[in-house]
């Protein structure tokens, strides 16, 4: 039998109330069904499609979609009508998951399972117990076998009792399946061909129908509005989490950490609380993240410290480095082994050498800077012109006075000494003292204006 996963993403999500499609709406920075994707993609699925209606074009532009069948579904007439559009992609024994774009927190072992049980049955849905089963389709068992699924909006008050609920993925058989989609009939409160019709055809045949129970409910709850996205987007953060600390992270506040990429971290972190990280972060051992850092797509070595309220991107810290508080490396930050960039500091495109230190009030951009350099508080680099950018390079053992100007392109030598609040204009040799700026004069005599009289 060949595995073929369908994924359901054609619906609009009235209820976000949203120009984006719902199932672009993102849970920890990665659109819904893209998640669900990449768990079908663990099963090592024969084919796998998806069932695109609603926005097509910005869900095809914004999921990668190597090997997907991308099917459309131009009018929504229901989750059976969905389905029904990937009929000719189905062989007779293929094994069929349907899945849903909006239950973003499947995990590709209850896929796996689902379609195991194809081996012993004709058709399982899995299902889960719900405190609150409002708005679900609710699994009507008679003497124990399951009879049907009735949707909320077809339910009278003693079906709306029961708690066990359609999470909406299915497993069937190609063949079967086909004969049923055919049949289904939008005769329902909805108007809809409803999947869910599938069921009570197959008892009719009878059909070895059974459920499939899956205990932990956030893994098959639903996103059909911003609070229940917010919802599930802390039960993702909190797996993170957890999953971090297994590995041997120290958090101080598991609740308040988002990662919303990869994060890839090495032995002994610690990461105070409110953490953000975006994108592809990885952390070597020992690093410490003080509070209110966001991190995206940076490399971080290992000893590094991050003090608070730091923002990187793009960024490459090498091993010993220390970091903030209140600094911004930009993209193309690149910080040798043993560097500080200290407070208010900001840097672009520029590499600090080896145990340089930027440690106050700085703007470095587009400047390679050598090792032991050490750069004056308040000091900054004129790298643009109004029109290009230029480079500034600073040789090793540099010392820039405070409050210098470094009018780009311009170079200062290895050694070189650059008295306070100098505006450097042409290149400063090796070793020697450059200023640049108007000597001091004293006046005596001078006296301070007077207030005019009215
Ligand atoms: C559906 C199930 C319900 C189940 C619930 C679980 C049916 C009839 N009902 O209800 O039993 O408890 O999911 O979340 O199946 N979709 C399409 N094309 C359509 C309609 C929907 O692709 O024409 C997609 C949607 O994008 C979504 C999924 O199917 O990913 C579910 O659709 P939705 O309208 O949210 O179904 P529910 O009313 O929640
Ligand atoms: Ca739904």
């Amino acid at each position: 039998m060949k595995l073929f996963p369908i994924i359901l993403a054609a619906g609009q999500g009235t209820r976000m109330n949203s120009a984006l499609p719902k199932v672009l709406h993102p849970i920890g920075g990665k659109p819904m069904l893209q998640h669900v994707i990449d768990r079908c993609k663990q099963l090592k699925a024969d084919k796998l499609a998806v069932i695109y209606g609603h926005g097509g074009e910005q869900v095809r532009a914004r999921i990668n979609d190597d090997g997907i069948h991308w099917v459309e579904q131009a009018e929504q007439k229901g989750t059976g009508h969905a389905v029904a559009q990937a009929v000719h992609l189905m062989d007779d024994d293929d094994c069929i998951v349907i899945a849903y774009g909006d239950v973003p927190l499947i995990k590709s072992k209850t896929l796996q399972a689902l379609a195991d049980s194809l081996q012993q049955n004709d058709l399982t849905i899995l299902t889960t117990v719900l405190d609150n089963p409002k708005g679900y389709g609710r699994i009507v068992r008679e003497a124990g076998r399951v009879a049907c699924i009735v949707e909320e909006k077809d339910a009278d008050d003693t079906i709306k009792q029961i708690t066990e609920v359609n999470s909406g993925f299915i497993a069937a058989k190609g063949g079967d399946l086909k004969r049923w989609l055919q049949a289904l009939q939008p005769e329902n409160a909805q108007g809809e061909y409803y999947l869910t019709d599938c069921v009570g055809m197959a008892v009719a045949e009878n059909k070895r129908v059974d459920t499939l129970i899956c205990e932990n409910p956030n893994e098959v709850e639903g996103v059909n509005n911003r609070e229940q996205q917010a919802k599930l987007e802390r039960v993702y953060q909190q797996q993170q989490a957890k999953t971090l600390m297994e590995n041997g992270t120290s958090l101080l506040d598991p609740n308040r950490i988002d990662i919303r990429g990869n994060l890839t971290v090495g032995k002994d972190v610690i990461i105070d609380v409110n953490a953000v990280f975006i994108g592809d972060v990885k952390l070597g051992d020992n690093v410490v993240i003080h509070p209110n850092c966001v991190i995206q797509d940076s490399v971080i070595g290992s000893n590094v410290t991050i003090y608070p309220n730091s923002v990187l991107e793009q960024a490459k810290v090498a091993d010993n480095c220390s970091i903030g508080p209140f600094a911004r490396l930009r993209p193309g930050a690149d910080l040798q082994k043993q560097a500080k960039v200290g407070n208010f500091v900001e840097i672009k495109k520029s590499q600090i050498g080896e145990g340089s230190k930027v440690s106050h009030l700085s703007y470095i951009g587009d400047t390679e800077m050598g090792k032991n350099v050490n750069i004056g508080a308040g000091t900054i680099t004129c790298n643009y012109d109004g029109v290009n950018k230029h480079l500034t390079q600073i040789g090793d053992n540099a010392f820039i006075g405070s409050c210098t100007q470094l009018v780009a392109p311009v170079s200062v030598g290895n050694y070189a000494t650059i008295g306070a609040g100098s505006t450097i204009t042409k290149d400063a040799p090796a070793e020697q003292l450059t200023l640049a700026r108007a000597k001091q004069i004293s006046r005596s005599g001078w006296q301070r204006p007077t207030k005019n009289e009215e």
